[in-house]
């Protein structure tokens, strides 16, 4: 074997000479001002990759595919780029890299006109609909800002996010459609404007969808729905997509320095206020386009499919960016993976659509497994061409990795299941089995070996390398490779307080796991208060806050209990003020809405549970471990820094009468699996 196709070597050279490693990937762009440096890294905390040069990502995503002309002349132009499938309205469009192009300038061109200059933010907040897919490539082409927010966050979420990045324009839709309602978007817009602090939104800009009622601009909105005249502060100007892109002149794309940013995407951390991650257009296109051969093995005109939500990283990433760098075709997809129709509508897609790789997260699988145990629907479709299924999002539990590997594609012993962990911040993966570079035998429970470029380490509290098999801090090695984030959104306080200051010269992960002995990683999961909820990272801090604003509520700790399906669900121990009397149920039911409203149905609690006290350390911290530990069944030592221990004992008498786990079984799930470091 030569040792360009060896998992060893290529990794080695990534760490001794990362400049010559990634020049060598620099290649696959198109610059506008080719590289001289490579990175600069005299500030280790914040490096900066090919700082000397420029680009243009959407050239990089598009342009130059449609340059090179049709398919029979070398080019991508005639070939698909998007297959947005709805299984919501039950339909399929298919774009060309040209037809994509052209809606993408156009689209481009109608912001410019709307005084959309490169550096300022546009949030997109928008379902999964072409349009967000149209709306980033366009950000990207004139140098915008995106920063796209899922569509299932509430106003309150949406509004933290417009105050931090204060945007100048905003790209939503009249709405979305969940299986069991319809989402109409823009008085969730307008309540976030209301809630927002910032005047910096001078345009709302709604893709109007047939399946909602036709707002008719100007107007007012629908506004008189969502809230009282008095509160309606209309200060920006709304107007509708179709009419702003009519005979409007395509935008030609604004070339970039390589590090200026790319997009803003939020993502939870500790505290209720959400962390904008930065990144930067140079380095995201290089490591993308480099991780989508040598990772995903997937090239030019071979389709591959993220069954993500753009709102999330996995979206932006593979959904949108990486593919389309390397003239692949994306799938977006509009449905659930059971029920939409039913849980065949993954393989149906996968068959039709001649899917190369599928991308999804465990608790989908888990969600396809519990409707059809046996893989049926998924048996009547051809896979015999599905080269991998990956998963992330939330550790591949043992069991599920298993029905996949064996029962889902059993007739197809040659496409292997790979877990691999990333997240956010890094944008790309971290741990991976590097198909393109050497495919590695998989490992059930482990998401196989650190990817070129990211120098992993396991290391206790003191900051010391654990042995072999032992759990730890999972932390990488600064500098960080090109990709991952260059800060936070104005926020360098934090990026260095939440990342880089816990262990000098390392990035901290918030994972915890364990390297075994042929060096494959075990992610175990969070060290600190996120919550993984069906692969969607939520923080305690968040919904703490939207329950403590209920007059009852004196305190409450929230924490991830585990569930079978969605790996874990937020369950809510309250502590009532003096002197309340509150009806449980209702109380539940008021937190629930509570929640509902300022963060979102997908933070749905499992149950809140009235408590007369939380445990907490005489420093007054929440200990939220302890807690955890007591709703699992666990046996736990009183905590040496405990305020109060007939607290803990009270508390773990209660949850023991009524225990909330209750029947909900949870062997499958990837928090409770017996997964221990190897000893
Ligand atoms: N807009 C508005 N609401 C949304 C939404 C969106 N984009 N996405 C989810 N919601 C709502 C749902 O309508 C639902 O509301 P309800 O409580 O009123 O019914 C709630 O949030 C929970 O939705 P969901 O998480 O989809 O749960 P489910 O029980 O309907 O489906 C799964 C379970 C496992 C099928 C689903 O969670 C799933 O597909 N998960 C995979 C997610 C994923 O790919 N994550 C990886 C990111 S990398
Ligand atoms: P996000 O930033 O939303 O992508 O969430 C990232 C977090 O999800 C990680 O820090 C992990 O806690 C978790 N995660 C993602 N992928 C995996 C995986 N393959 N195994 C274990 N945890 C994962």
């Amino acid at each position: 074997m030569d040792t360009e196709h060896e998992y060893r070597p290529v990794y080695q050279t990534s760490l001794v000479d990362p400049a010559d490693f990634w020049s060598a990937a620099a290649q696959g762009i198109e610059w506008d001002v080719e590289p001289q440096q490579i990175v600069d890294a005299a500030d280790k905390r914040s490096a900066r990759w090919f700082p000397d040069a420029r680009l243009n990502t959407c050239v990089n995503a598009l342009d130059r595919h449609v340059r090179a002309g049709t398919v029979d002349q070398g080019g991508h132009a005639d070939q698909s780029a998007l297959i947005y499938v709805s299984a919501m309205t039950n339909t399929t469009t298919v774009f060309t890299y040209a037809e994509l192009l052209d809606k993408v300038a156009e689209f481009a061109g109608a912001m410019r006109d709307l005084g959309v200059v490169a550096g300022d933010r546009v949030v997109i907040y928008l379902p999964m609909i072409p349009e967000a897919v149209i709306a980033m490539l366009a950000c990207a082409r004139i140098g915008a800002v995106h920063s796209v927010v899922f569509g299932g966050f509430a106003a309150p979420e949406l509004a933290a996010r417009i105050d931090d990045a204060e945007p100048v324009l905003i790209v939503t839709a009249s709405g979305g459609l969940e299986p069991n309602r319809r989402v109409d978007y823009p008085p969730i817009v307008l309540a976030a404007l209301d809630l927002a602090e910032t005047a910096s939104v001078r345009t709302v800009l709604v893709k109007q969808r047939p399946e909602f009622t036709t707002i008719e601009f100007p107007t007012a909105l629908p506004a008189t729905d969502v809230l009282p005249a008095s509160e309606q502060t209309v200060a920006a100007r709304w107007v509708d997509w179709d009419v702003c892109v009519e005979g409007v002149a395509p935008a030609d794309p604004v070339s970039v320095a390589a590090t200026d940013p790319l997009y803003i995407l939020y993502t939870s951390g500790t505290t209720g206020k959400p962390k904008g991650v930065v990144r930067d257009n140079g380095g995201h296109a290089v490591a993308l386009t480099w991780s989508m051969r040598n990772i995903y093995d997937v090239g030019p005109g071979q389709v591959f499919w993220a069954a993500s939500d753009v709102g999330w990283v996995v979206g932006h990433s593979y959904i949108v960016y990486a593919p389309l760098l390397v003239g692949a075709t994306t799938v977006l997809y509009e449905g659930k993976p059971v029920g939409t129709p039913d849980a065949g509508a993954f393989w149906r897609i996968v068959d039709e659509h001649d899917v190369r790789v599928l991308f999804t997260a465990p608790t989908a699988l888990r969600a396809i497994r519990r409707a059809d145990p046996d893989a049926t629907a998924a048996h009547r479709h051809d896979l015999s061409r599905l080269r991998a299924l990956f998963c992330a999002g939330e550790r591949l539990d043992p069991a599920t990795f298993d029905w996949a590997s064996n029962t889902l594609l059993a007739d197809h012993p040659d496409t292997p299941v790979v877990d691999h962990w990333w997240q956010t911040e890094t944008g790309w993966p971290i741990c991976a089995d590097p198909l393109g570079v050497q495919e590695l035998p998989v490992k059930s429970g482990s998401t196989s070996v650190p990817v070129p470029g990211y120098r992993l380490r396991v290391l206790d509290a003191n900051g010391n390398a654990v042995p072999t098999g032992t759990e730890g801090n999972i932390v990488i090695g600064l500098p960080l490779p090109p990709g991952c984030l260059t800060g936070l959104w104005r926020d360098r306080d934090r990026f260095i307080r939440s990342y880089l200051s816990a262990f000098p010269g390392h990035y901290v992960t918030g994972d915890s796991g364990y390297f075994d002995e042929d060096g494959y990683l075990y992610v175990l999961g969070r060290s600190d208060d996120v919550i993984n909820i069906a692969g969607h990272r939520l923080s305690a801090g968040s919904i703490e806050a939207a329950i403590a604003g209920h007059e009852a509520v004196a305190e409450c700790a929230v924490i991830g209990m585990p569930d079978e399906l969605k790996g874990s669900l937020p369950l809510a121990y309250v502590v009532l003020k003096q002197g309340v009397e509150i009806d449980q149920r209702q109380l539940r039911t008021e937190l629930d809405e509570r929640v509902r409203a300022q963060i979102g149905a997908i933070a749905t609690l499992h149950d809140s549970i009235i408590v007369t006290g939380l445990p907490k350390t005489r420093s007054g911290k929440i200990l939220r471990k302890t807690i955890r530990q007591l709703t699992a069944g666990e046996h736990v030592e009183t905590p040496p820094t405990i305020e109060d221990p007939h607290v803990l004992t009270a508390l773990a008498d209660r949850i023991l009468a009524n225990p909330p786990l209750g029947n909900n079984t949870p062997s499958p799930n990837p928090d409770s699996d017996p997964v221990s470091p190897t000893p």
